[in-house]
């Protein structure tokens, strides 16, 4: 049946942005701080296996894929797994990415393992649907039919970005891509989460920003001065912007909100 992958569907979303590679064809994403995002997506997880080997797998590919390279590179070419994973997680300096990798490679096999790397560049989507460990949903589509903020306008702090959309055949594998053009133009904000198959039907994902500049940010930093910050809303198939197959901008839109100044400070007690 053609359809038994959209069945198998899933969607949680997971925060990444630290790991992510840098993409090519936009701005670099920076991260905003500690614990600057989060998304929550009302729609119930109703087929979430007990183990999401996809989001498993991309949660590895963002933080990895870039080392796997380089630890190819390092001869980690001929022999296999076990190495080539020590090599990653020596560069990673991660345990868990270690695991990910050897859960992964002794999986789908060495062979499989590196040839998808090298066709997959540094798409961590596409890569784990070559791994077949995301599924592919090609005929997908999604429209967006309500991006707002909320407060549309206020002091430095938490600002929700609601999002709400329709797809009608379903969606693939893919990603909510969010960007936010500072007021001073400065440092580019962004976060992806991942979305993973989904039936048709209306959803509803919210993010939400803590626009607050983060006191234990090492250069460089996002002061969040005032002004309007224009937010740009992506839901993609695949990685957006991305040029490997499977992959497809399917809706965008634009918004934008105020930041009036800083955080109003505790009046002080008598
Ligand atoms: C990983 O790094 C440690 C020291 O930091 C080194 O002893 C070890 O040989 C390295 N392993 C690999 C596979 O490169
Ligand atoms: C939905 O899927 C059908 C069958 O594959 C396709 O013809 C149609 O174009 C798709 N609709 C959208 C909105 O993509
Ligand atoms: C859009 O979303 C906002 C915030 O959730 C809500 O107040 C508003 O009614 C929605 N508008 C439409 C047209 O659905
Ligand atoms: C936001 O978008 C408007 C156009 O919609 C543009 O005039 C303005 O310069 C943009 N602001 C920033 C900070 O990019
Ligand atoms: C901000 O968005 C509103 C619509 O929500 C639009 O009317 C306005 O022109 C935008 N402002 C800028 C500076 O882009």
């Amino acid at each position: 049946m053609k359809s038994a992958a959209v069945v198998l569907a899933v969607l949680l979303a997971y925060q990444c942005l630290a790991g992510r590679p840098p993409p090519r064809r936009q701005v670099p994403l920076v991260r905003t701080g500690h614990g600057g995002w989060s998304l929550s997506q009302a729609s119930k997880p109703s087929n979430v296996n007990d183990r999401d080997m996809c989001k498993f797998c991309v949660d590895f590919a963002y933080d990895a894929i870039e080392t796997i390279g380089e630890a190819i590179l390092q001869g980690g070419l001929t022999q296999g797994c076990e190495k080539l994973c020590s090599i990653v997680a020596n560069k990673t300096g991660s345990e868990a990415v270690e695991v990910a990798c050897d859960t992964l490679c002794f999986l789908v096999g060495f062979d499989e393992f590196v040839h998808a790397f090298n066709k997959a560049d540094v798409d961590p989507i596409y890569y784990c649907e070559l791994l077949k460990q995301c599924p592919i949903v090609d005929n997908g589509d999604a429209t967006i039919t309500n991006l707002t903020v909320t407060p549309k306008s206020g002091p430095q702090g938490d600002f929700l970005i609601d999002m709400e959309y329709e797809t009608k055949n379903g969606t693939g594998t893919g990603e909510l891509l969010i960007h936010i053009d500072p007021a001073d133009h400065g440092l580019q904000i962004g976060a992806s989460f991942l979305n993973e198959p989904q039936d048709p039907g209306t959803y509803d994902a919210q993010i939400t920003l803590h626009a607050v500049p983060d006191p234990d940010c090492v250069f460089p930093c996002q002061s969040f001065e005032p002004g309007v910050y224009n937010v740009t809303m992506h839901i993609c198939n695949g990685q957006c912007m991305s040029q490997h197959p499977h992959s497809k901008i399917y809706d965008k839109k634009k918004t934008n909100f105020t930041i009036t100044g800083p955080a109003p400070t505790d009046p002080p007690r008598l």
